[in-house]
């Protein structure tokens, strides 16, 4: 006969786990998750496991398992690695009429787990209708298509997802599409109306449906701009028309990248907001060239700078003295084209004309280079080499851990 999926709302409800294994250890979060009050019975478990005994999540019976142990219990899942053990824990619950799963026969189990995931607020379950003899890897696979097509949109309830109107202030990461976060994906997939950055991963673009609004919010530096007060006010009143509004940035929307302003703009027009936080090109960026912006024994500190203004200019806050003197690692966005001013002003307040400085370019981007160069000599290889903006420029010894790391990768796929 075919199983009958069920939805058990587990909130506050005990649920006793036999077996402190591999099997427990992935179970147990997800019934933790669905507010399970969840008793373990097991003499030894995984570390995982134990973290969440010791903080007091669950509650673990360090023993074997006993009869009695499943009394009260709404489902009881039995995952000893021990058939007889799982049989007689199965036997105890079928007594008190108490569902049970039987992690390892599942056609002597009166309950079976589906492979199940989420897509925003939608929960997903798969059953093999013969999971005895078919492969869990084959729901597993089916749950994990359908996870993410309606994560990219490419599966689509849209009409009936809820949303009234508001906007999703989300950060797209520096550039890779693959790089903006689950929850930015999906919430762009849900958007009426996108208003895209020209750094925000526009290839994502491509996937929304035809009827989805998109507007260009390109900021070419120093040309085209569609000023600041434009966009709120298409965030706003395309949010107060009713729509969902996605605004797609490269990045992080709070780092350098005016995210709080549109916040702040919503609200005050009592538009409801949320922000969905991104990789910001600040870090992806340098790691996308192996160089990590802090590392042990060399760089213990790490300071992002927007040099938009140059040093000396009287609209600059940047105390250039006080990076000059330190020897935290230095990550400069919006650099390039004063690249000669920057390194004039760290070599008059200290640092060394032979500190390694790193110029990535278009990052994270098929088109990614990387230009390695010391403090004295960047602004003549920046100029000789034509890099453009957008480009993130690192200057510390944590440029030698990223050329060493390069050295190795060369010889490892060599
Ligand atoms: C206005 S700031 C926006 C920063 C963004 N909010 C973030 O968190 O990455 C723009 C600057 O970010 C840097 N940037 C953004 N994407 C980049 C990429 N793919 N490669 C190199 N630099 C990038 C450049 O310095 C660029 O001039």
């Amino acid at each position: 006969m075919d199983p009958y999926l069920l939805g058990l709302r587990l909130g506050g409800r005990h649920v006793v786990v036999v077996g402190g294994g591999g099997v427990a250890s992935r179970r147990v979060p997800a019934l933790l998750d669905a507010g399970a009050a969840v008793l373990l019975v097991s003499p030894k478990v995984t570390a995982s496991l134990e973290d969440l005994a010791a903080a007091g999540r669950i509650r673990w019976a360090e023993r074997g398992y006993q009869p009695g142990d499943c009394a009260g219990a709404w489902l009881v899942c039995a995952c000893t690695d021990d058939p007889a053990v799982n049989a007689a824990v199965a036997a105890a619950a079928e007594a008190q009429r108490t569902w049970c799963v039987r992690a390892d026969d599942a056609g002597a189990s009166a309950a079976w787990t589906p492979a199940s995931g989420q897509a925003g607020d939608v929960r997903v379950g798969v059953l093999s209708v013969d999971p005895e003899h078919g492969d869990p890897r084959h729901s597993a696979a089916i749950r994990d298509a359908v996870v993410a097509g309606l994560r990219s949109g490419r599966l689509s309830a849209r009409h009936g997802r809820g949303h009234h109107g508001g906007v999703a202030i989300i950060g797209g990461g520096p550039g890779d599409p693959g790089l903006i976060t689950v929850r930015g994906r999906q919430l762009l997939a849900e958007a009426d109306v996108v208003l895209a950055d020209r750094l925000a991963p526009r290839s994502l673009l491509d996937e929304l449906r035809d009827d989805v609004e998109i507007i260009d919010a390109g900021k070419i530096p120093y040309g085209r701009a569609m000023a600041q007060e434009h966009i709120n006010a298409a965030l706003i009143g395309h949010a107060r028309a009713g729509r969902f509004v996605a605004r797609l940035k490269g990045g992080d929307p709070f780092v350098f990248g005016r995210g709080a302003e549109e916040v702040l703009a919503c609200l005050r027009a009592g538009v409801p907001v949320t922000v969905v936080p991104g990789v910001t090109s600040a870090v992806g960026v340098p790691a996308s060239a192996w160089v990590p912006v802090t590392h042990r024994g060399v760089a213990q500190e790490f300071h992002v700078v927007s040099v938009h203004v140059p040093p000396g200019d009287e609209r600059s806050t940047v105390n250039w003295e006080l990076l000059g003197g330190s020897s935290g690692t230095l990550v400069l966005l919006m650099a390039v084209e004063r690249i000669g001013a920057v390194a004039g002003e760290l070599l008059r307040y200290g640092r060394s004309p032979d500190t390694p400085v790193s110029v990535i370019a278009d990052g994270t981007l098929p088109t990614q280079r990387t230009i390695n160069s010391t403090l004295e000599q960047v602004e003549r290889l920046v100029a000789e080499e034509g890099v453009r903006p957008p480009a993130i420029v690192v200057v510390g010894d944590v440029v030698n851990v990223a050329m060493e790391i390069t050295e190795l990768m060369r010889d490892v796929t060599a």
